[in-house]
């Protein structure tokens, strides 16, 4: 096989995300901190690329640090309670001025379309939406919250109809009453309340980190509903993260499917989250996204593709079409994100009923080291045990190795059931025989 060129082998990645993320509307939350003349170009670039792919782009964007500077700027102190500001009249002047000024440097950078283009491109037209309605938060424990409100009501329609006119929408974080007083809001509620008024199909925050850190100081890559709320219960988190992560668990209850958190600050990471299979933050969802599930008729094309390469190396022997079709019932398949990324079968054996083989075990190349291969082989001993299976074996040429650090051990052939030794014989594959005892190994 030839060398693929990495741009076409990762445009080739791209390529379902673009399709999947076409006419899907998205909607983009810009932490304070990222609105500089570092940060703003970029990631203006990377929604006009969005954009011109056909994403629906609702862009609502943080104020808080630039609040802070016109406060400090102007002696304006800051009073905060149960970490929210307090918004007295004074503040509230500071929050109208900020709101105009990022909203016009986003527009700016937004007018500037994506680096590199071939031919003047067609400026992106941004629609600046009054489409949240707020109320007060009130008073909090004795305490006057004054000017910080809630969101009360998106109001959806409006949103849908710029999109459909093909705008983006940029939102500050402020609302206003039906009597017509205005209200400072958080940025991380106002972009969830948003996402799940107009049903989007992700809802994307931009920060200065990463994504969200555990309590073993690790980056969460996945994070389901229930592993984020049991962060927020530990207590492990900032302040303005744990209102963060508060925001992408309510956004999961409302019905978004996808919550992503990441640098705004690393170049083209909202590129690599959204269109390449290892993403770049945190990615959360309310299922799991890693899952093991029996193979069926219509996964063969996609199974025979994750083995043809392999296959070809020699690493597996070859499978036909007929042969997957015939046992297609064997092989558990492991998909993240609805992606098929490994594979493993379980053979069992009519005249000996206590032994099973596992085969296939394979995972694509550019998920390896990923743990899968560990997922399938713990899912594949759980199913062998299910069906009385006490000795399982494993033929390989390459991979003895991973099977031995997994508790295997070397075997001779004549240790097979007796069919398998006679097709073992027969080819010309020499492969090792490993073997696991399962009555040894704790369930
Ligand atoms: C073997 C295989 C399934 C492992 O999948 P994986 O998802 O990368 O495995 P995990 O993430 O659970 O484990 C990764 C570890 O295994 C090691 N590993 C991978 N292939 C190995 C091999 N052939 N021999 C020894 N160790 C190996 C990695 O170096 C890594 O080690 P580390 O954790 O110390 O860094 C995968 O490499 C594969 O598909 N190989 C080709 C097919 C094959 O050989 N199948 C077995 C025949 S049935």
């Amino acid at each position: 096989m030839t060398d693929i060129h990495p741009f076409v082998r990762a445009f080739r990645e791209a390529a379902p995300y673009i399709h999947y993320l076409r006419g899907k509307t998205l909607v983009v939350c810009l932490d304070s901190a990222l609105s500089d003349e570092a940060a703003l170009p970029l990631l203006a670039a990377d929604l006009n690329l969005l954009a011109a792919l056909g994403v629906r782009l609702v862009l609502v964007y943080g104020l808080q640090r630039q609040v802070e500077d016109l406060c400090r700027q102007n002696g304006i102190g800051l009073a905060y309670h149960r970490e929210r500001r307090i918004t007295t009249e004074a503040v509230l002047q500071q929050v109208k001025q900020a709101s105009g000024s990022v909203a016009a440097d986003i527009q700016a950078a937004l007018s500037l379309g994506f680096a590199h283009a071939p031919q003047p491109v067609k400026r992106l037209p941004v629609v600046c939406g009054n489409v949240l309605w707020a109320r007060p938060l009130g008073v909090w424990d004795g305490v006057d919250m004054q000017y910080s409100g809630q969101v009360r009501k998106t109001d959806a329609v409006a949103v849908n109809r710029y999109l459909d006119g093909g705008s983006i929408v940029l939102v500050a974080p402020v609302g206003i009453s039906p009597i017509g007083q205005l209200y400072s809001l958080s940025a991380y509620e106002a972009a969830q309340e948003i996402a799940v008024a107009v049903k989007a199909e992700k809802l994307l925050f931009l920060i200065e980190e990463n994504g969200i850190f555990g309590q073993d100081g690790n980056i969460c890559h996945t994070l389901n509903a229930q592993e984020a709320e049991e962060i927020l219960r530990s207590g492990c988190l900032k302040n303005d993260t744990e209102q963060l992560l508060q925001a992408a668990v309510q956004a999961l209850d409302g019905g978004v499917s996808r919550v992503q958190i990441l640098s705004g600050r690393n170049n083209g990471d909202v590129l690599r989250e959204l269109f390449t299979r290892h993403g770049a933050g945190t990615s959360l969802s309310r299922q799991a996204m890693t899952r093991i599930r029996t193979a069926q008729e219509s996964d063969i094309p996609e199974l025979a593709a994750l083995l043809a390469p392999l296959e070809e190396q020699g690493i597996l022997r070859r499978r036909d079409k007929a042969e997957l079709e015939r046992h297609i019932r064997r092989f558990f398949l492991l998909e993240n994100d609805r992606q098929l990324y490994g594979c493993v079968a379980l053979r069992t054996f009519a005249d000996a009923p206590h032994i099973g083989e596992l085969e296939c075990l394979a995972v694509s190349r550019e998920a390896r080291d990923s743990g899968y291969g560990e997922q399938l082989l713990a899912h594949l001993l759980k199913e062998a045990r299910r069906a009385g299976i006490q000795r399982l074996f494993a033929l390989t040429t390459q991979t003895a190795d991973w099977f031995a650090e997994r508790g295997f051990q070397a075997a001779s052939a004549d240790e097979l059931p007796f069919e398998r030794q006679e097709i073992y014989r027969s080819n010309r594959r020499q492969s090792k025989v490993m073997v696991l005892d399962l009555s040894l190994q704790a369930a």
